[in-house]
């Protein structure tokens, strides 16, 4: 829906995320000349300690989380910008990809204060939050190449313009955090299992195991990792009684098979981006997702950026995982653009980011 937008300097936006296990509330002001913008507020709760003990994020308890916290969570990110409803340009929320469950509590609270309070609603999608974050903390314009490698995504996308983007390759199965969170299960190393892996990892010989490359070689920019868990998996239940030393081989073993596997097939993208976008002088590649803060992986694509004549863009870990900033953020372009939607806007547990993306049927509600 397109509004009638009174061009004011800067727009005031309240964003609100609830997609997965994470509740959040921000608010940032967007200077409508330039793009430019900066957070006045940004609160988070984290549910990983009410999930740890499943293993993973249950939806049913994340979604009676999300109500117990989201109503403190908007007056706090509200009293820390210092602002009352009526001074606020727009509400924005996280309207999909996510657990149905969590989306429908920031939504119906978003329409709620958007109702009352006589303001622009803007839905927005939570992977487009990712891809522009680094607008918001760096300034940076389009085009660029981004890696977004979380518990629940792992794609490469072509952010060619706001508003324009380009799935290049997605996981045909599980996401990168979900393979790490899965290892670790299987490991006994708790949740959640990519810190826990690294840390294993660190005195391991990562020579020791020959795990295997999905995809490496092949065509195409898609991301496989189910069979790996299974290589691992095998691995342990070959090793009776386990020790020590045998888990942190096996974690530097899959952290190396899994560095491999995401620079093989970046490289790929980075070769299609430079191919689309031959008159873009600096190139690129922009990393989000909590998998971002992964030391080893950070080396490989310091690596391959090197390699390929890319330039590295790491956005502060806290607002690589998820948060409410992106959305206002998000929010806030839109709105700047006239694009709202309205009051009867539905969550969405599948939104992908490119329409022309190729739905993958395998991988839950992740791609
Ligand atoms: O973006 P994020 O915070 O949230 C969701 O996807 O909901 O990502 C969480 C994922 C988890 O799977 C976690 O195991 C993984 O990021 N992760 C890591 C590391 N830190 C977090 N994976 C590998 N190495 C890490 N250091
Ligand atoms: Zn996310």
């Amino acid at each position: 829906m397109k509004a009638t937008i009174l061009m004011s300097k800067c727009l005031t936006v309240l964003g609100i995320e609830s997609s997965c296990d994470e509740t959040a509330a921000s608010v940032v002001r967007l200077s409508v000349s330039d793009d430019d913008a900066h957070t006045l507020s940004n609160v988070v709760h984290s549910q990983t300690a009410d999930h740890a003990i499943y293993g993973g994020v249950v939806p049913e308890l994340a979604a009676r989380a999300h109500i117990s916290h989201i109503d403190g969570l908007i007056k706090r990110a509200m009293s820390d910008a210092n602002l009352k409803f009526h001074q606020l340009d727009g509400v924005a929320v996280t309207a999909g990809p996510g657990l149905v469950g969590g989306l429908l509590v920031g939504m119906m609270s978003a329409k709620a204060i958007a109702m009352a309070h006589d303001l622009p609603f803007i839905g927005v999608n939570h992977l487009e939050g990712h891809a522009l974050t680094p607008g918001l903390t760096q300034g940076l314009k389009p085009p660029y190449l981004l890696l977004l490698v979380s518990g629940g995504h792992t794609q490469i996308v072509s952010v060619d313009a706001i508003g324009q983007y380009k799935r290049l390759g997605t996981t045909i199965d599980d996401a990168l955090g979900e393979a790490f969170d899965k290892t670790a299960k299987l490991l006994n190393l708790g949740y959640p299992g990519g810190p826990a892996v690294e840390q294993a990892a660190q005195s391991g010989d990562e020579s020791r195991f020959k795990f295997p490359r999905p995809l490496k070689g092949k065509e195409g920019c898609d991301f496989s990792f189910s069979g790996l868990k299974t290589a691992v998996r095998q691995q342990a239940q070959k090793l009776d009684d386990i020790s020590q030393t045998d888990v942190s081989d096996i974690c530097a073993g899959f952290q190396r098979a899994v560095v491999d596997t995401v620079t093989d097939r970046l490289g790929n993208a980075m070769d299609m981006f430079a191919d689309a976008h031959g008159n873009v002088e600096q190139k690129t590649l922009v990393v989000a997702g909590g998998v971002a803060a992964n030391q080893h992986l950070r080396n490989g694509l310091d690596y391959i950026c090197h390699d390929k004549n890319y330039h590295l863009i790491v956005p502060p870990i806290e607002l690589c995982t998820d948060n409410a900033a992106m959305i206002a953020y998000v929010g806030a372009l839109r709105l700047a653009r006239g694009d709202v939607d309205g009051l009867d806007m539905s969550a969405r547990a599948r939104w992908p980011l490119d329409p022309d993306g190729v739905p993958m049927p395998f991988a839950g509600v992740k791609a």
